[in-house]
């Protein structure tokens, strides 16, 4: 796909529209939770001001449903990003409209506004020809800088484009598909992949791809309890898919044809709930019948790592269990710890999906990583071998 750059297009003193991914989390006083989205496109956002554009920003936040609802305003995300430009970011109080219109009008050459949540109308979602139109009617150049949402057909990201005459990739986005395509093609082996997080029906069609180009998969998470009983293992009452259990079978037996080795816990930290304050390392194939596997135990969390060590390329998505408590949290960080340093003895690492950012977040490893990936379900749906809306729209 032939997609212009960013660096490629004029930018001197045209309304430059950004679509920018500002989904981020909030928290419950309305500041920002977690701004990594936000701070990751700022070198996009610079470059346009810096070379005297007129930047109009534009992002959908959580789901509100094509109605206004203040609980989504992107009033927090403004605030943040003036704070981090150092220099005023003017809300449009709706995304398209007279308010927007004259924010736009009223911008100068460097200046920076930011319309109110796409989501709010509903031509967004729907990709209605008036809304695109009436987005568009705001832009010079078009630059997609959302790889998160890249996955979406939706008029800001596919709809208005065709009306723009100038488009391009924004320097986020042209990152993220540089190293998530690096391993759909060719990569330095051994390629490991470690797949967590809790359903294997979110997962089984990035499983297949990915199948078909590592040289091992490692399962964690409560999604590994699904193939264990598909295995024939006693799970006790760890969360599990039993109508995924065909599927499960399967997948593990087309692995086994293939000569590809697919690594499942051979121990797990087991408790009644949630609410426990510790866990008890069990077999994963006989959990006791009154617990719950919450994480990978401790041998598991050590051959895995002894995977992740010998391997040349790794890629991750999803915790190994509920790393949000501590007591749960030991499999996630030592595949955290494993992977960046891997990325000190050269190897590629890269991290996808809101839940493995937060456990990097929370181990300072993020930093340590070749490539941390702002998208989640992009991310997953570019490694399934999908062709993204958000990209190819930018394709000419
Ligand atoms: C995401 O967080 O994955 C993107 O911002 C897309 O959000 P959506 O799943 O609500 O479309």
């Amino acid at each position: 796909m032939a997609i212009k750059s960013i660096t490629d297009l004029d930018l001197q003193g045209r309304r430059v529209f950004i679509r920018v991914d500002f989904n981020v989390p909030l928290t419950p006083a309305r500041g920002v939770a977690d701004a990594t989205r936000i701070r990751e496109s700022l070198p996009t956002i610079k470059y346009a001001i810096e070379r005297g554009a007129r930047v109009i920003l534009a992002s959908h936040l959580g789901r509100p449903k094509g109605k206004p609802n203040p609980e989504y305003s992107l009033m927090p995300v403004a605030a943040y990003l003036a704070e981090a430009l150092g220099r005023e970011v003017v809300l449009a109080d709706e995304p398209v409209g007279d308010g927007a219109k004259k924010v736009v009008a009223d911008l100068r050459e460097g200046g920076v506004a930011l319309l109110e949540n796409l989501r709010f109308s509903p031509g967004e979602e729907a990709n209605d020809e008036q809304f695109a139109r009436a987005l568009a009617s705001y832009a010079d150049v078009y630059v997609n800088d959302a790889f998160g949402t890249a996955h979406r057909a939706h008029a800001s990201t596919v709809g208005m484009i065709k009306f723009v005459s100038a488009k391009g990739a924004g320097l986020l986005m042209e990152r993220e598909v540089k190293f998530l395509s690096r391993l759909l093609g060719e990569v330095e082996r051994p390629f490991v992949a470690i797949i967590g997080g809790a359903k294997v029906s979110d997962k089984i069609e990035v499983l297949e791809n990915l199948l078909g180009r590592v040289n091992a998969l490692l399962i964690g998470g409560a999604m590994a309890n699904t193939f264990l009983k598909a295995k024939g293992g006693q799970l006790g009452r760890s969360l599990l898919e039993d109508d995924k259990l065909a599927l499960a079978r399967a997948f593990l037996r087309k692995a086994e044809d293939r000569g590809i080795e697919v690594v499942l816990p051979r121990d797990v930290v087991a408790a009644a709930g949630i609410k426990a304050e510790s866990g008890k390392v069990v077999s994963a194939m006989n959990v006791p019948e009154d617990l719950a596997a919450l994480d990978i135990g401790p041998e598991t969390a050590r051959s895995f790592a002894d995977v992740i060590a010998k391997a040349k390329t790794i890629f991750w998505n999803g915790p190994m269990g509920i790393f949000e408590i501590p007591a749960f949290a030991e499999g996630s960080t030592a595949i955290a710890k494993a992977m960046a340093e891997a990325t000190g003895k050269g190897a590629i690492t890269i991290v996808g999906g809101g839940d493995s950012l937060a456990v990097l977040a929370k181990t300072g490893l993020a930093g340590k990583m070749s490539h941390c990936s702002t998208g989640g379900g992009a991310s997953l749906e570019l490694l399934e071998g999908k062709v993204l809306p958000g990209l190819a729209a930018l394709a000419s």
